[in-house]
């Protein structure tokens, strides 16, 4: 399958967390942005080459995953009894070849990359993950995308006698999420099967979810059992729950206020009680690489 990163590891190359941290392999994934770049791809990667990740406590504990709770802590608290294997994803809908895949199979025929992200959730906190995974375009390239689709669903497990949280009506399970057809082929656009060179920790979406850098988190679905292939938008767990505050694109955009607090900065976590804020960037820094996506859009509407 034809790359477009420069850079690309595969499994055998994924080592323990320490190691992992010091390699020069860690900015493999930000050097091939520079490609995608193209000619103002060298800043990009200069700029990249300073992201310092979190720590994997940071990582791995203050995590947002309702189906175990609505603390940060109690996906690290309660996830550990799900049942992540076997696993298999249902690809259906508008593609050539649907059907359940295997977790292992998928991954058997995926390269993956390790790149390290910006991740900035809606509640105006952001850290810098180091991830592992391999870009979904590949996956629904696997599944043969037809010429009508336009949009991709995407469905997180839904298993109450493991998922403590689904006892509450936070939000209307199973988890839903979705993106438009050319923003799911996007090569930033990640599956994530691993964080600091390790398998995913199931508080943070085992064994696969997705990860798109530009949008705020909730837009990163965790634990997918199911990617369908639409010509209509697909109804989205959050925008379902209040549509005023959370909207389908949902694009990083610190001129756009939730209509609860503003979004022009970011806290990060793991800079400490009192650290400064951070200004918040619009697609979250991505901007070079993704914003003509929505050339011609009003962002304040389609927000
Ligand atoms: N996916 C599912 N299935 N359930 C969730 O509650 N929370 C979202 C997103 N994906 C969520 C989810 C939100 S609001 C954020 S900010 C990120 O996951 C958090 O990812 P992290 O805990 O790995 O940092």
């Amino acid at each position: 399958m034809a790359r477009r990163w420069t850079n690309t590891l595969t499994s055998a190359d994924v080592t323990p967390k320490a190691a992992f941290l010091n390699r020069r392999q860690i900015m493999a994934g930000i050097g091939g942005m520079a490609g995608l770049a193209g000619i103002g791809g060298l800043p990009q990667a200069a700029q990249a080459e300073t992201l310092e990740p979190n720590s994997w406590e940071d990582v791995t504990t203050y995590c947002n995953y309702y189906e175990f709770g609505t603390g940060k802590g109690d996906p690290a608290k309660y996830a550990g009894q799900l049942t992540t294997s076997p696993w298999s994803v249902k690809i259906d809908g508008l593609v050539d070849r649907p059907g359940d895949y295997d977790f292992q199979q998928i991954l058997s025929e995926m390269t993956l990359e390790e790149r390290i992200y910006r991740f900035r959730c809606v509640e105006a906190w952001s850290m810098v993950v180091p991830w592992t995974g391999f870009e979904l375009a590949d996956l629904l390239n696997l599944a043969g995308v037809q010429a009508g689709a336009k949009y991709v669903g995407f469905e997180t497990l839904y298993r109450p006698s493991e998922m403590p949280g689904t006892a509450y009506r936070a939000l209307d399970w199973p988890y839903r999420e979705g993106l438009r057809l050319d923003e799911a082929l996007h090569p930033l656009t990640l599956m994530a099967t691993g964080i600091f060179g390790k398998d995913l920790p199931n508080q943070n979406g085992a064994p696969l979810r997705l990860v798109v850098p530009w949008k705020y988190g909730f837009k990163s679905i965790k634990s997918i059992v199911r990617i369908t292939l639409t010509d209509t938008e697909p109804q989205t767990s959050w925008n379902m729950a209040n549509a005023r505050e959370y909207g389908f694109y949902s694009n990083v955009n610190p001129e756009v206020s939730h209509p609860r607090w503003s979004q022009a900065t970011e806290r990060r976590i793991g800079g400490g009680l009192f650290a400064s804020r951070a200004d918040t960037q619009m697609f979250n820094g991505y901007g070079d690489e993704v914003a003509s996506l929505y050339d011609g859009m009003d962002l304040a509407k389609h927000f």
